[in-house]
């Protein structure tokens, strides 16, 4: 598996440290306020469970899983709900936690997708973003690192599933995905 990484792009360290910050800066902004976390499975789900231990409020916690890539490289702006929401959002305040934006497709359906319930407000947590392939305009309140296009993989970020495990994220060689 490491053998497929071209060169560590976030160290374990620098990811400690930027979701430290992302989290003290979500605790001072939502504080009293009635706050709903939603991480977007799969590639979230590490990230989220380091950035909520960070976070000193009381939080609720929920997952929607969404797909847009299937096994390919690039997303098809075809998005599918795998498993929706099991909290009301209606009236309260949301908090979309993604590991990466690329085209921007997946929050873009997202994001209409929770306003049409409701929900009194709708901030985008990213820990990764790739500006130079957005399709979609997205308003992110809250961004660990700007990233070159290159296929990353690690920290919850897969390619056909694989990789998701490695603690940092890295650069995948060419050989790895062709
Ligand atoms: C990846 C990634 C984001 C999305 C970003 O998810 O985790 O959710 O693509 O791409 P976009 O901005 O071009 O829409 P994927 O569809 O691979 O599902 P996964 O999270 O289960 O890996
Ligand atoms: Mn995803
Ligand atoms: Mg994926």
């Amino acid at each position: 598996m490491l053998n497929d990484v071209k060169e560590v792009l976030v160290s374990e360290e620098n990811l400690d440290k930027k979701v430290t910050e992302l989290a003290d800066k979500i605790t001072k902004d939502f504080a009293g306020k009635n706050l709903v976390v939603i991480g977007v499975l799969k590639g979230a789900n590490v990230f989220v469970a380091d950035l909520i231990r960070k976070i000193n409020i009381p939080i609720a916690l929920d997952f929607m899983a969404i797909s847009s890539y299937g096994s390919s490289t690039e997303s098809s702006g075809v998005v599918k709900i795998l498993k929706d929401l099991d909290e009301d959002i209606e009236g309260r305040h949301v908090l979309v936690v993604e590991d990466i934006i690329d085209t921007g497709l997946t929050l873009s359906y997202l994001t209409e997708n929770l306003k049409s319930r409701g929900a009194k407000s709708i901030d985008i947590c990213t820990l990764l973003d790739k500006p130079d392939r957005r399709k979609a305009h997205i308003d992110v309140k809250y961004k660990g690192f700007d990233i070159p296009d290159e296929f990353v993989v690690g920290y919850g970020i897969d390619f056909n599933e694989k990789y998701r495990n490695l603690p940092f994220v890295g650069i995948l060689k060419r050989e790895a995905y062709e």
